[in-house]
């Protein structure tokens, strides 16, 4: 008899690494492949950091930390609230975690039970969904529109609502796949909403540092009682260092602890020490945002001359999110088609929506300014082929 497996780790594939292991097929056989799939900054981490990390591998001995984080890196996340939000956060409720992927699964386990359900927009980050699931947990899918700035609405919460009650709602400002907003007034508004109907916040806020139009609220200006979620991964540009953050809310604190001690122990010792220099690094850090603003302004005049037209107002984040319905109604197939025909890698909308996303594709612009150049430029000529 064949051993068993678990139903619950039966939960979809994230399809962008799909695209990525297609690509990396692909260049191997010695094609070109301009990136416009993967979400995550064509640069290395900052100088300052660097030169942190490589005088802790020689001085430092690099044992566990404790599971909540190394002080001098919770303390300077705390300075980085009161410095970038004005927002005053004791040190004491930030959480060190291994990667913002490493704070969802502290999130979910403090704050939900099994069968609890827990509201998100889709499209949305497919990760909460399949990590919800894979936890027991329901995700429910808020099914927003271009006209909600897919993002969640009080209405969308309250259809969701009259089936069974919610628990959670899961945020993020700038978004993924959109890299839409919310402004101040839509963000005290879905706040409210949990406070009254006892929904636990969860805000991702993973793509603050790069917006277009203004700074990205934090929930921490609102609410003591939601979670916040941040990364070193996106304008800190430390992807591979796995490491981020979470604001805790007191009641979930010590359920917070017990559970990264077991979990994790403690999150990766070498990035800690050297993520304390980050917060030193703006010079730098604010150039690769430049360079997303800078590649978004050439994307914005550029694609809709590829084609694609229809796309979401981004905001903030390094995506272009594009309805492609009037192209194919498989955008799977048709970013397969894109990869071996115009030789760039695009992710499919089915991905963030699973409903809605084979009429729909997601272009990052993270890579370097020249290659999303040659990438435009290869789109159009592959339309026009
Ligand atoms: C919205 C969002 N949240 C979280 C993550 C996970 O990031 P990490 O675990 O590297 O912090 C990503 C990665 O792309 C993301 O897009």
């Amino acid at each position: 008899m064949p051993l068993k497996t678990a139903a619950r780790g039966r939960i979809s594939p994230f399809i962008v690494m799909e695209v990525m292991r297609a690509a990396a097929e692909r260049e191997k056989s010695g094609a070109d492949v301009l990136h416009m799939e993967v979400g995550q900054p064509g640069t290395g981490a900052p100088r300052g950091v660097i030169d942190a990390a490589r005088a802790a591998l020689c001085d430092h001995r690099l044992g566990y930390t404790v599971a909540l984080g190394l002080p001098e890196l919770r303390q300077a996340i705390a300075r980085h609230y009161r410095d970038y939000y004005g927002v005053m956060v004791p040190a004491e409720r930030v959480v060190v975690t291994t990667g913002s992927s490493g704070a969802f699964m502290l999130s979910f386990l403090s704050a939900f039970d099994p069968e609890d359900r827990v509201a998100l927009a889709a499209p949305g980050y497919p990760c909460y969904r399949n990590i919800l699931s894979a936890l027991g947990i329901e995700p429910v899918s808020l099914m927003s529109t271009v006209e909600d700035r897919f993002q969640p609405t009080p209405a969308l919460l309250d259809r969701a609502r009259a089936d069974a009650p919610i628990h959670g709602l899961i945020i993020a400002s700038p978004s993924n796949p959109a890299g839409t907003m919310l402004d101040t007034a839509a963000f005290r508004i879905l706040i409210d909403y949990c406070r009254r109907h006892d929904i636990r916040l969860i805000s991702d806020e993973i793509y603050h540092g790069i917006t277009y139009r203004g700074r990205a609220d934090t929930a921490a200006a609102f609410s003591d009682d939601a979670i916040v979620i941040n990364s070193f991964s996106k304008y800190f540009s430390m992807t591979g260092w796995r490491l981020g953050w979470m604001l805790v809310p007191a009641d979930l604190m010590r359920a917070v602890e017990s559970l990264a001690q077991n979990f994790f122990i403690s999150p990766p010792t070498l990035s800690q020490i050297a993520a304390v220099a980050a917060f030193e690094c703006h010079d730098e850090l604010r150039a690769n945002v430049a360079r997303y603003a800078a590649n978004r302004e050439m994307l914005l005049r550029e694609l809709p001359k590829a084609g694609f037209s229809e796309l979401a107002p981004s905001d903030g984040a390094f995506y272009l999110y594009a309805d492609v319905g009037h192209l194919t109604n498989d955008s799977e197939a048709f970013c397969r088609r894109i990869l071996d025909e115009a030789g760039v890698a695009v992710t499919p909308g089915v991905d963030f929506d699973a409903a809605r996303g084979n009429r729909f594709v997601r272009f990052s612009f993270a890579e370097s300014t020249e290659d999303m150049e040659k990438a435009a430029t290869a789109l159009k000529a592959w339309r026009d082929g």
